[in-house]
C-alpha cells in the first residue's frame, strides 16, 4: 500500500518522548539519525530521477549504518577523500558503485585510490585538473575517469559552498572538451561532471538549469564531435548534487519532481547509452537527524537571554560556519535528574533567546535571538535538520569529545558511534612515534 513519505520532517515530526528517553539512555549532546527517513529520501530520489545514476554524496554522513542503508536503497557512493573510499568498501560497496572526486588530492590519497582499483578495477576517477590526470598516469593508472568541469554557474545556501564558477574546482568549460580527448588517450573517459554547489534552493532553480544545460551540450560535443576528432564513448553526464531542504520550519520544501524535470529537459536530448547522473548528499541524511542538547546554564542579561547548552560549534559547525539555520524545539525535561516542576514547554511562554554551547568563541551558537518555549534548566532541546554535515564537521576542539550517535532502525535504537572520552583526546599523543593503522 501507499506508505506515508512526505517531502519534509519537521523537527515536530519527531516522537517527543522517544527523544527524552534516548537522551537520558545515551547522556547528551547525542545525535540521533533515523535510517528509516534516510531510506525514504532515498526512494523519493529514485522516484523522482527514475532513469539517473543516484550517488550518495558521503561526506553529508559517513557513518557505517547510513552508508548500508543507502547502499540496500540502491544509491552508489561518491567519496570525497581515500577516507571516505575506505568507509564505503567497509560498507560493502563494490568498485562499479565508488566515485571518487579527487579535488587537490593529497598523494597518500591518490596512492591508495590507485591501489584500491588494482583490485576493483570498475571504481571511477572524477578529476578537476590536467595535473590530476598526469599524477594518476604516473601512478600507472589506466582506468576509469571522468572529467570535472567548472560550469562557470554556481549556487548554494552560502557562499563558501558554491563550487561552480569557483576556480579550484573542476577544469574551465572553454577548455574541458579538449582536455576530455586528451585524457581518453591515457584513460578510459566514461563520463563529465560538474557541480554547482550545495544547499540549491527553489530560487536558484534557474542556475541549476544552465549548468545542466552546459553538461548536456559538452556531452553532445563529446559522444558526436565537429571536425575530425575522435568520439568518446560517454556513460553519464554527472550534474552534481545539492539538492537543497528546507531549514526553517515554514520554508515549502524544493520540489524534487519540478527539479528532476528542470533537469532532464535542460540536459536532453542525451546521446544514446549516456545516462543522467547525480549526487546528493544533503538531502539524503538531513532531515533523518536530529541533535539532543541538555540545558545546563540559563543567564537573563538586559540585552538578551541567553541558554547555555552542552553542545556547541564543535558538534554542529554550521550556525558559526555559515550562519546556518537549525530548527530547535524545547522538549522539556523529560526524565532529566535535574528533572522538577516546570510546565511542559508548551503552556510557556514563547521567549526569545540566544542558545551557546561551551566553547569559548562568541560564534558559538545555535541560534541567536529566536522565540522558544521558556527554556530553563534541565530542559532537552532538538536541534532539527542536523543529519547532514552534523556529526562529520564536529571537532575536539577546546579538548570537547565528540559526541555519541544513536540509529534508529524500524523505530529501534541502538549505539551507531560511541561517545569519545576524555582518552581519546590524546590517543594520538601516546606511542605518537608508531604509526596506527598504516600511513594513509
Ligand atoms: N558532489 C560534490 C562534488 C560535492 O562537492 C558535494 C558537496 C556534493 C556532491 C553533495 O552536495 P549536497 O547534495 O550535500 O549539497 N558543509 C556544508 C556543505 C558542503 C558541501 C560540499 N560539497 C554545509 O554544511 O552546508
Amino acid at each position: 500500500g501507499a506508505r506515508e513519505n512526505p517531502p519534509v520532517r519537521r523537527v515536530s515530526d519527531w516522537d517527543a518522548a522517544q527523544l527524552a528517553e534516548l537522551a537520558i539512555e545515551y547522556g547528551t549532546p547525542l545525535y540521533v539519525q533515523d535510517l528509516d527517513r534516510a531510506r525514504e529520501n532515498c526512494e523519493r530520489l529514485r522516484d523522482a530521477f527514475p532513469d539517473a545514476d543516484v550517488r550518495y554524496a558521503v561526506k553529508a554522513h559517513t557513518g557505517r549504518r547510513v552508508l548500508e542503508t543507502v547502499r540496500e536503497a540502491g544509491l552508489d557512493a561518491e567519496c570525497a577523500s581515500a577516507g571516505e573510499v575506505d568507509r564505503a568498501l567497509a560498507a560493502g560497496f563494490g568498485g562499479d558503485r565508488l566515485h571518487y572526486t579527487a579535488v587537490n588530492p593529497p598523494a597518500r590519497d591518490l596512492d591508495y585510490v590507485v591501489g584500491v582499483a588494482e583490485a576493483e578495477p570498475d571504481l571511477t576517477v572524477t578529476v578537476g585538473a590536467v595535473d590530476t590526470l598526469d599524477r594518476l598516469a604516473e601512478r600507472g593508472y589506466e582506468g576509469r575517469v571522468c572529467v570535472r568541469v567548472n560550469p562557470g554557474v554556481g549556487a548554494g545556501h552560502h557562499e563558501k559552498v558554491r563550487t561552480g564558477g569557483a576556480a579550484k574546482f573542476g577544469i574551465p568549460s572553454d577548455r574541458a572538451a579538449e582536455a576530455a580527448r586528451e585524457a581518453a588517450e591515457r584513460f578510459d573517459v566514461v563520463g563529465v561532471h560538474a557541480h554547482a554547489g550545495s544547499g540549491i534552493d527553489p530560487e536558484q532553480l534557474d542556475s541549476h538549469r544552465e549548468l545542466v544545460t552546459r553538461m548536456g551540450e559538452l556531452a553532445r560535443e563529446l559522444t558526436d564531435p565537429d571536425g575530425d576528432a575522435a568520439p568518446l564513448d560517454l556513460e553519464y553526464v554527472d550534474v552534481g548534487g545539492g539538492f537543497g531542504v528546507p531549514y526553517q520550519e515554514d520554508e515549502p520544501p524544493l520540489g524534487l519532481p519540478a527539479v528532476a524535470e528542470a533537469t532532464r529537459e535542460a540536459v536532453a536530448p542525451l546521446p544514446a547509452g549516456v545516462d543522467l547522473a547525480i549526487e546528493p548528499g544533503r538531502y539524503v541524511v538531513a532531515d533523518a537527524g536530529v541533535l539532543l542538547t541538555r540545558v545546563n546554564t540559563v543567564k537573563p542579561t538586559p540585552d538578551e537571554r541567553v541558554v547555555g547548552v552542552d553542545a556547541g560549534m564543535t558538534d554542529l559547525l554550521r550556525p558559526a560556519m555559515y550562519d546556518a539555520y537549525h530548527p530547535i524545539r524545547n522538549l522539556g525535561r523529560g526524565r532529566s535528574a535535574d528533572g522538577g516542576d516546570a510546565p511542559t514547554p508548551d503552556e510557556r511562554e514563547a521567549t526569545p533567546v540566544t542558545v551557546a554551547g561551551p566553547i569559548c568563541e562568541t560564534g558559538d551558537t545555535l541560534c541567536k535571538d529566536r522565540a522558544l518555549a521558556d527554556p530553563t534548566r534541565g530542559d532537552l532541546l532538538a536541534v532539527g535538520v542536523a543529519g547532514a554535515y552534523g556529526y562529520e564537521m564536529a571537532s575536539q576542539y577546546n579538548s570537547r569529545p565528540r559526541p555519541a550517535e544513536v540509529a534508529l532502525d524500524d523505530g529501534t535504537a541502538t549505539i551507531a558511534r560511541r561517545r569519545e572520552g576524555l582518552p581519546d583526546l590524546t590517543a594520538v599523543e601516546r606511542n605518537a612515534d608508531t604509526p596506527a593503522g598504516g600511513d594513509r
